[in-house]
């Protein structure tokens, strides 16, 4: 799926907990590239954070918000760009992405996605009282998508630094970039 890319961007995709924030930033410092994360990009355009894009326009008022950034990123050069969970399952959002970028999906599997999420409180779908069956129940839907990264690198056993240095990796083959 060559044919119409012009690869010029890093885009990292996967569930929630599964480093792309961190991993993304490492990326960014080590290619000499800029950092954007999608979640940021909304709260910073709507003025709110996304629990309360949640709470005030629901999941299908934030999903519109990810359309628009899709869009905005098209004309971005050199940069590490971190989605959020659900935005490559969405409409065409995975291939718009490709079109200027190479897509990484960071993998886990649900109990270890559990594991790192399970302290925090800011993802509003995993606000429910079985938040391991959700994201076993999402990650079996999200599952197709993920799979059409261009490359699928596994982070179950690898610290941050390990996971970021595969993508590294595996961005300079793909652009043939000298490592
Ligand atoms: C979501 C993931 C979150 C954020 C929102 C919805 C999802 O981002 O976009 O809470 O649908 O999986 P992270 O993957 O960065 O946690």
């Amino acid at each position: 799926m060559r044919v119409g890319r012009d690869i010029r961007n890093l885009t990292l995709i996967g569930f929630m907990g599964s480093g792309k924030t961190s991993v993304g930033r490492l990326v960014a410092a080590q290619l000499g590239f800029e950092f954007l994360d999608t979640d940021d990009m909304i709260a910073a355009e709507v003025g709110m954070s996304i629990p309360e894009i949640f709470r005030r326009e629901g999941e299908a008022g934030f999903r519109q918000l990810e359309r628009q950034i899709v869009r905005k990123l098209e004309d971005r050069c050199q940069t590490v760009i971190s989605t959020g969970g659900g935005l490559p399952t969405y409409d065409d959002h995975l291939e718009r992405l490709k079109r200027h970028s190479l897509v990484v999906c960071l993998w886990a599997s649900a109990e270890t996605l559990y594991q790192r999420v399970r302290h925090h409180d800011h993802r509003p779908l995993l606000q429910t009282p079985d938040p391991l069956g959700r994201i076993r129940q999402l990650l079996a839907q999200r599952e197709p998508w993920y799979r059409q990264a261009d490359v699928l690198v596994q982070t179950e056993q690898r610290s941050i630094r390990e996971v970021a240095g595969h993508v590294v990796h595996a961005f300079r083959a793909y652009v043939h970039l000298p490592d």
